[in-house]
């Protein structure tokens, strides 16, 4: 693997690689030593010109427990406008001796122009960028519904018919995209459901079903509900009346939350909107996967910094590379 820029272009069988390593990755982060040799002497470096906590911790982790030394260059508040930012920044980098660059980016597109601009000779994973994807937050949900629905014979499995039903603002979310693509590559069945002004025009060409009634997807019993939090800062207009109109039709409230089945999984990728988007009983609830969610994320990370920086040889004997 050179890039890992989006989920749309993986097949199933790249889907599963990178998440049975992920439970390699996760074995190992049960001993009482969790540091590996693996990536010793190599950089990764954090590029991030959006916010984020717990993406960025997230690699910061993954790439530490590798052995690999970790810069973190948070980019945000630059005046260059992004085309000259992201040369400039990137040819640093590169000068730098960055051997994989994990980029987050207002613009939707930025990691790819990132990996394809012969700018760097690095690896670019994509951290999130604009409305577009976050791979590795698709891959950490899948890992962890895997893990929920299979447990420790979740290896080489995919997630056929697994119903999986996604909920919120679809239209500004790159994690809801990643989600469809990767389930989809998967084997699960997707239903969006959102206020129709929070839906993607080109929704109909996306493997899923789309619902405008919670309620009535509740009652469809899925085997996940991941709530999706409201992005105000890409909101451009008023698509919705107010926060307790939203909350009253579109939040997962206590009724709600209670008209679940009891096996269903409640996931977020959070930051939450407590109260808005997901009440607390649901948020701190057992059902809830939120924590679990950011431990599988360091997992992921480092399957994915290690399939990037050691894949070569990693595509034969794994086993002996790492
Ligand atoms: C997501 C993101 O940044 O896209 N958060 C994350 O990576 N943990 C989702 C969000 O911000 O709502």
């Amino acid at each position: 693997m050179r890039h890992l820029l989006d989920t749309r272009t993986l097949t199933r069988d790249d889907a599963i690689r990178i998440l049975d390593v992920a439970e390699d990755m996760a074995d190992t982060q049960e001993r009482e030593v969790k540091k590996l040799p693996t990536l010793r002497g190599r950089t990764v470096v954090n590029l991030f010109f959006e916010d984020s906590t717990r993406t960025r911790i997230s690699f910061e982790a993954a790439a530490k427990r590798l052995s690999a030394d970790l810069i973190n260059f948070s980019a945000k508040g630059s005046s260059v406008s992004k085309g000259e930012s992201l040369q400039d920044t990137a040819q640093t980098l590169e000068a730098m001796g960055a051997d994989a660059v994990v980029v987050r980016h207002g613009a939707s597109g930025a990691p790819r122009t990132l990996a394809s601009s012969g700018w760097i000779d690095a690896g670019v994973v994509n951290a999130g960028d604009g409305t577009h994807e976050h791979p590795t937050q698709a891959l950490l949900d899948a890992f962890t519904m895997r893990r929920r629905r299979y447990g420790a014979s979740s290896r080489g499995r995919d997630l056929a018919g697994y119903r999986v039903t996604i909920v919120g603002d679809v239209l500004h979310s790159r994690v809801a995209r990643s989600n469809v693509w990767l389930l989809d590559a998967l084997g699960a069945e997707v239903t969006l459901v959102a206020p129709p002004t929070l839906v993607p025009q080109d929704v109909t060409r996306w493997p899923a079903t789309i619902l405008f009634d919670l309620d009535e997807a509740i009652a469809a019993a899925p085997d996940a509900l991941m709530m999706l939090r409201i992005q105000t800062e890409r909101m451009t207009g008023s698509f919705f009346p107010n926060e307790r109109e939203y909350a009253r039709l579109w939040g997962l409230d206590p009724v709600r939350f209670r008209a679940l089945p009891s096996d269903t999984i409640v996931m977020h990728p959070g930051p939450m909107n407590r109260g808005l988007e997901i009440c607390a009983e649901a948020a701190d609830s057992a059902r809830a996967t939120v924590l679990e969610q950011v431990a599988n994320g360091v997992s992921v990370r480092m399957a994915v910094l290690y399939l990037l920086l050691a894949g070569e040889q990693a595509g034969t004997d794994s086993k002996e590379n790492r």
